[in-house]
């Protein structure tokens, strides 16, 4: 199965750009899932609330899924992008999941970044893991999760406990951090993941956000098979096979599933209320 990142520099507020800038990259791309950037379309770093309402679009229907949609018929490959998403009066940091033949699924951040917690609504669907086309004959597992949700480690494990055997990871990273911390969230619950992050700079009165570019493939065993360059566009794809997130054991005794032992897992205070 072939599956990668997209990493590129979205324009703020210029959803036409940005929606062109990602057309021009895909044409004749062989992948069988592709994993873009946090908000793909909009930028980050909103200016005013009434900034993130331009560029918010119910999904789907909005003017991103449905290029979303054309680009993964065409490409016959499953798409994973983020956007801002309008619902009613409140907007989400989303992702959706987007297949070829038009099923969609969506995941709202759980965990919001910085000013994202004035400007939107913390997501309230879960982690959700969906089964989409992982290659000839085949399907996999696909768990979905958004740039910050990785400093929390049980994202990652929400999605391992439903059986992901990938997680696309879409981002727009600003701490170091996280691609060290992703071949730890691999190997700790022993499957792929691709996060695909956006490099360069935005500015708000006066204050510089950098993003860090470095979007990666980590495999079950916490090897990065791919990691891109800080500062420039770049689309990775590697070949995996999924099937080997599948079986979870280390030796003869260990199964990093089914040695967790959750009645250890509580605190004091758990347990008296
Ligand atoms: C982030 O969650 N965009 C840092």
């Amino acid at each position: 199965m072939q599956v990668g990142y997209l990493q590129f520099s979205p324009s703020y507020l210029d959803v036409d750009a940005n929606l062109q800038a990602v057309d021009a990259r895909l044409s004749s791309l062989e992948v069988d899932l592709l994993v873009l950037p946090e908000l793909f379309t909009s930028g980050y770093f909103f200016h005013s609330q009434e900034d993130l309402t331009q560029v918010a679009e119910p999904i789907p229907g909005g003017r991103s899924t449905t290029a979303l949609r054309d680009w993964a018929s065409s490409l016959n490959a499953t798409l994973v992008a983020g956007l801002a998403e309008q619902d009613g009066p409140r907007i989400f940091n989303s992702a959706v999941a987007v297949q070829p033949d038009g099923t969609l699924d969506t995941y709202r951040k759980v965990h919001l970044y910085y000013e994202e917690k004035a400007l939107f609504t913390p997501g309230d669907l879960g982690f959700p893991v969906v089964e989409v086309r992982g290659g000839a004959k085949t399907s996999v597992r696909l768990g979905l999760m958004v740039c910050f949700d990785w400093y929390f480690p049980e994202s990652a494990r929400t999605l391992a406990l439903q059986g992901a055997d990938i997680i696309a990871h879409p981002s727009n990273l600003v701490l170091p951090h996280c691609p060290d911390a992703m071949p730890v969230r691999a190997r700790e619950n022993h499957l792929f993941t691709v996060t695909a992050n956006r490099h360069g700079e935005e500015e708000k009165d006066g204050e510089t956000l950098t993003f860090i570019g470095t979007s990666e493939v980590c495999d079950p065993t916490g090897t990065i098979l791919k990691r891109g360059a800080r500062d420039c566009d770049e689309i990775g794809i590697v070949n995996i096979d999924p099937t080997k997130a599948r079986d979870r054991r280390l030796n003869a005794y260990n199964d990093v599933m089914e040695d967790r032992r959750p009645d250890m897992y509580t605190t004091p205070e758990e347990e008296v209320s």
